[in-house]
């Protein structure tokens, strides 16, 4: 990549932002070295690159802020190099440090959802731009090149979708992984076809999946993806699904992808706080969370003791009280996000989502994250309300401490980058 390259790059990029050519100034000028690796050209950036990255030294310790770490390089075909402009916070990155869970080793960055500004493609083939902006889900937190939580980071292109000039970087941001996790809950563990869509169809991932070398899939997941056995076991539009906090980042994005494919949907969430929005969004019944046996009781009584479809975005216990909303001898499936009840009942199959899929299986990858171009693209989508907040990387500790309070309340809490490069 030269100067050259980039500043013509620069002349095409979207003209309102100056934001925009302030980064190609500041970041062209980079020595660049070129490798091969498996036939492809791979542009690496220089070891001796520095940039300033979110450090988690020890467990159930803030993040400390360092200004020497090197930026990480391309390694592997189909990698790029992303500016990061705008960070999401996701539960996972104040709870994994908290109870000590989802982090490889120490010290180590976190950090699961970017939007950034491309700055290396591995191919002139390559799927994107230099230039594009992009969201990237990183599922993939035991690569730390990966992690949000930097000021550069890797991506593979199967895993970003570029964003619309017309669209919010930072609401984009928000997006990725509760998309991710939404899709491949419908899609693959319940086996919604999002093919048949009239607007912005998107994968069938069941047909995708038989595709697949089983051998290059985890084993951990294999279970899970081919937990569909028969045609008469996926939704089929005007079958019900209830969610149980519908007003997560995940389930309002559950919700829209199962209405774009005919479901009716129960949401379980504070009606008052939230039942404007989810409405919006297209849900068939709203249930207040307050009081819990109730809401069992209205779901069981409106879908008349025959739902077969649930998912759990809450816990282990909202888990267990819409296990009780389940008919088993209906075949019912229940997907638990963030736990399932430990006993089980028979007739009903258990699902946890098979979130790995999207980084080790290309063709998963690159089918979503098209779908979600050509979602975003169309405006089919809502994009997550969220709060900007500013002070950069520095700024995540405070922000995280927001919403582990509750206080952001299903808004998704967006850090800033640009304003601090
Ligand atoms: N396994 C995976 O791969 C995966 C992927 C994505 C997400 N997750 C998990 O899914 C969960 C949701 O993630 P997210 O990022 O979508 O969350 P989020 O947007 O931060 O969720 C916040 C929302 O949760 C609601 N809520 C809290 N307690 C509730 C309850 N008892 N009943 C109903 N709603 C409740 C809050 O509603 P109020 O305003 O009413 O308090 C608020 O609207 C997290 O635990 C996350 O770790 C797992």
């Amino acid at each position: 990549m030269s100067t050259t390259t980039c500043l013509q790059i620069e002349e095409i990029h979207r003209k309102p932002s100056t934001f925009h050519r302030k980064i190609f100034s500041e970041t062209t000028p980079k020595p660049l070295v070129t490798t091969t690796v498996k036939e492809e050209v791979i542009t690496q950036t220089p070891l001796q690159a520095k940039q300033r990255v979110l450090l988690l030294k020890a467990a159930r310790e803030q993040y400390t802020l360092v200004d020497d770490h090197h930026v990480p390089s391309i390694l592997h075909p189909g990698e790029f190099l992303v500016k990061v402009l705008a960070i999401g916070l996701n539960p996972i990155d104040w709870k994994g440090p908290a109870f000590n869970f989802g982090i490889p080793s120490l010290p180590w960055i976190n950090g699961r959802d970017l939007a950034g500004l491309v700055l290396q493609v591995p191919n002139e083939s390559s799927r994107l731009r230099v230039g594009d902006i992009v969201l990237v889900p990183s599922t993939d937190y035991r690569d730390i090149r990966k992690a949000a939580f930097q000021e550069y980071a890797i991506a593979t292109d199967f895993n970003a979708a570029r964003i619309p000039s017309s669209t919010s970087i930072h609401a984009s941001a928000s997006l990725g992984v509760a998309f991710v996790a939404a899709a491949l809950a419908l899609g693959v563990s319940f086996g919604v076809d999002f093919s048949r869509l009239t607007q912005s169809p998107g994968p069938n991932l069941v047909n995708v999946i038989s595709t697949l070398d089983k051998k290059n899939i985890p084993v951990d997941i294999q279970d899970e993806i081919f937990a569909i056995s028969s045609e008469s076991d996926r939704p089929q539009p005007g079958d019900w699904v209830a969610i149980w906090g519908a007003s997560t980042t995940t389930g309002l994005v559950a919700l829209q992808l199962a209405k774009l494919a005919g479901l009716r949907v129960i949401c379980v969430a504070d009606v008052a706080r939230h039942g404007a929005k989810l409405l919006q969004s297209g849900a068939d019944l709203l249930v207040d969370r307050r009081d819990t046996e109730r809401a069992v009781e209205i779901i069981r009584g409106v879908t008349g003791g025959k739902l077969r479809y649930a998912i759990d975005i809450v816990g282990k216990e909202t888990a267990m009280l819409l296990e009780r909303t389940l008919d088993p001898p209906n075949n019912a499936h229940l997907l638990g996000l963030t736990g399932l009840p430990k006993d089980r009942v028979p007739g009903i199959s258990y699902h946890t989502v098979p979130i790995k899929l999207f980084h080790t299986a290309p063709a998963v990858g690159e089918s979503l994250v098209t779908w979600l171009e050509s979602l975003l693209q169309s405006g089919v989508l809502t994009l997550p309300e969220i709060i900007r907040a500013e002070g950069g990387l520095e700024g995540i500790n405070a922000a995280l401490d927001v919403l582990r309070s509750g206080e952001a309340s299903g808004k998704r809490i967006v850090v800033d980058l640009e304003s601090h490069s």
